[in-house]
């Protein structure tokens, strides 16, 4: 059942104390993708949820959401637009600067690569502040995109995140504290 997938995803994160930085726990997810059963149980609780929800575009957040994000666009039929970090992207672009613990970040979405109107769903591996899930709606919604919902593997959820994200419905399989 689904708690018993949630349970075993669970256990195949690697938790990594100080790192990159003093201070933080690091939830790993390679570990998890090693374990063929819990990263296709990953995979299928998502595919599950927004299967036949009229999604027409995943964007998933550099980098780990291009991990997760593609096979969940692929199953329900949707197409996969990545949002990138500055300069990575060849086409014309626009841009949604976002706050971190210490200084900004930004991430970038090809013009075009989105149509007015379009169903989208919006996937990373982990949110702990909201602002890389927050810059990645607007991206979305100055494109004319309705974000149907956000999706996560893993939340921290003591970081409240979520009330970043102006009631957007968020999605997660695992908290962490
Ligand atoms: C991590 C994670 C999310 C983001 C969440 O990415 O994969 O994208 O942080 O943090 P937030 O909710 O506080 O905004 P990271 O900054 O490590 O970048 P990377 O994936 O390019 O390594």
């Amino acid at each position: 059942d689904d708690d018993s997938r949630i349970h075993g995803i669970k256990s195949q994160i690697r938790v990594v104390p100080n790192f990159p930085k003093p201070g933080i726990m690091f939830q790993d997810i390679t570990t998890l993708l090693l374990d063929r059963k819990a990263f296709k149980d990953t995979v299928d609780l998502f595919v599950e949820r927004y299967k036949g929800k009229n999604i027409s575009v995943v964007a998933g957040i550099e980098a780990r959401g291009f991990i997760f994000g593609p096979p969940i666009a692929l199953a329900i039929g949707a197409k996969f637009v990545p949002l990138r970090k500055p300069r990575k992207l060849p086409g014309k672009v626009i841009s949604e600067k976002y706050t971190l613990e210490y200084g900004t970040d930004c991430l970038e979405m090809h013009i075009g690569a989105v149509e007015p109107d379009e169903r989208a769903l919006v996937v990373d591996d982990l949110i702990a502040t909201g602002g890389t899930l927050c810059a990645a709606m607007n991206l979305l919604e100055r494109s004319g995109a309705e974000v149907v919902e956000c999706a996560c593997v893993i939340e921290i959820p003591d970081l409240k995140g979520r009330e970043r994200l102006n009631g957007k419905p968020l999605y997660v399989l695992v908290e962490s504290h």
